[in-house]
């Protein structure tokens, strides 16, 4: 990428280990302003102060983003996340069902929030989210304040899911990266706002649709595709690998790399450039968590098309189905 502004290259990463001296130093850090990339159970976000503008907009100056997206902030528990949000009777079950974990909820600024209004975008609403990872849960805790952290890649790039990854992405664009191994999750959460009567679906992600209906007892609304907020994960092309996708692929073609799922493609392997399945046995959530880093694999490879094997469109396939068409369509 050449578009970057590399006024944002100026740190000497450190990466540390998972344990208590990186907790503190990591809380140290964001106490100072800076950027700390650490595991999440979805992937790793890139984290600043939320309730400051400068240590904000740093993210953005990281990430190089193209608009300052609103951002989600992170909070050890619905306590924390209470002070900083209104929660109406759907937001409170949907918190109490599912967190802390791979959800997150869009509500009305409380009168007491401190989430800045760069973490906002300007908007009356926050985007609040309690992870279920063990080292963000002891970072947000050690930190007590709530943590502005998108996906710790550039913009527009694959989701990163290990701390390899992130060292690829921004390499000297934060002041340390925690690693924590392989995310679990593997899929950004799956974010519900709740301002109205009516709780909207803004981004599947990776608690799936139908287990949120089933505590709302009633279907989601999903988001209008005019909709004021062109969150990042909502841009059509996102997620992009170099090399070309081509989805619901019944054969690899000559040349091409694959991406397969439950063997669907397996018999033809020998004759790809590069073959990965995301589950052999067929589990989508596997599938969920080997996504991008098998993408990242098989673009890896220099091929310069990869065949998808088609992923059934249901639990965590719908919002696999939605980043593979993100990172297939066409380059802005
Ligand atoms: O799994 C995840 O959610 C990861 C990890 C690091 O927690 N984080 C993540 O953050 O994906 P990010 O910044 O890439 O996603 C932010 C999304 C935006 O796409 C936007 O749609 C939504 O959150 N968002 C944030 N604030 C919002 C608001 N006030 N109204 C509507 N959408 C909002
Ligand atoms: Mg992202």
């Amino acid at each position: 990428m050449s578009h970057w502004n590399d006024n944002a290259k100026s740190h000497n990463t450190r990466r540390m280990d998972a344990g208590p001296e990186a907790i503190a130093r990591a809380a140290e850090v964001l106490a100072e302003g800076g950027l700390v990339a650490f595991p999440t159970e979805t992937v790793y976000g890139l984290g600043a102060d939320a309730t400051s503008g400068q240590a904000v907009a740093r993210i953005y100056e990281a990430k190089a983003r193209p608009a300052f997206n609103p951002l989600i902030s992170h909070l050890p528990d619905l306590v924390a996340a209470r002070v900083q949000g209104d929660f109406n009777a759907d937001a409170l079950a949907l918190a109490r069902a599912f967190w802390p974990g791979p959800l997150t909820l869009v509500v009305p600024v409380s009168s007491a929030c401190q989430v800045c209004e760069l973490a906002r975008a300007g908007l009356e609403s926050v985007a609040l989210r309690v992870p279920a990872h063990p080292l963000a849960q002891a970072l947000l805790t050690a930190f007590g304040r709530p943590v502005a952290a998108p996906s710790a890649n550039r913009s527009g790039r694959i989701s990163p899911t290990s701390a390899e990854h992130v060292m690829a992405e921004l390499d000297g664009r934060c002041q340390l990266v925690i690693n924590g191994g392989p995310t679990a999750v593997g899929l950004e959460s799956t974010i519900v706002s709740c301002l109205g009567d009516q709780p909207v679906l803004l981004r599947p992600g990776g608690l799936a649709r139908e287990d949120i209906e089933r505590v709302l007892k009633r279907p989601l609304a999903i988001a209008q595709a005019d909709a004021a907020i062109h969150a990042p994960g909502m841009l059509v092309s996102h997620y992009a690998p170099e090399a070309f996708l081509r989805l619901e692929a019944r054969a690899i073609e000559r040349g091409e790399a694959a991406l397969d799922f439950a063997g669907q493609l397996g018999a033809m392997a020998p004759f790809s450039a590069a073959f990965a399945d995301l589950s052999p046995r067929g589990d989508l959530r596997e599938a969920a968590a080997n996504l991008f880093a098998l993408l990242r694999k098989l673009d890896a490879s220099g091929a310069t098309r990869i065949a998808v094997a088609p992923i059934p469109d249901f639990g965590l396939g719908e919002a696999i189905n939605d980043r593979l068409r993100r990172a297939a369509a066409p380059r802005a």
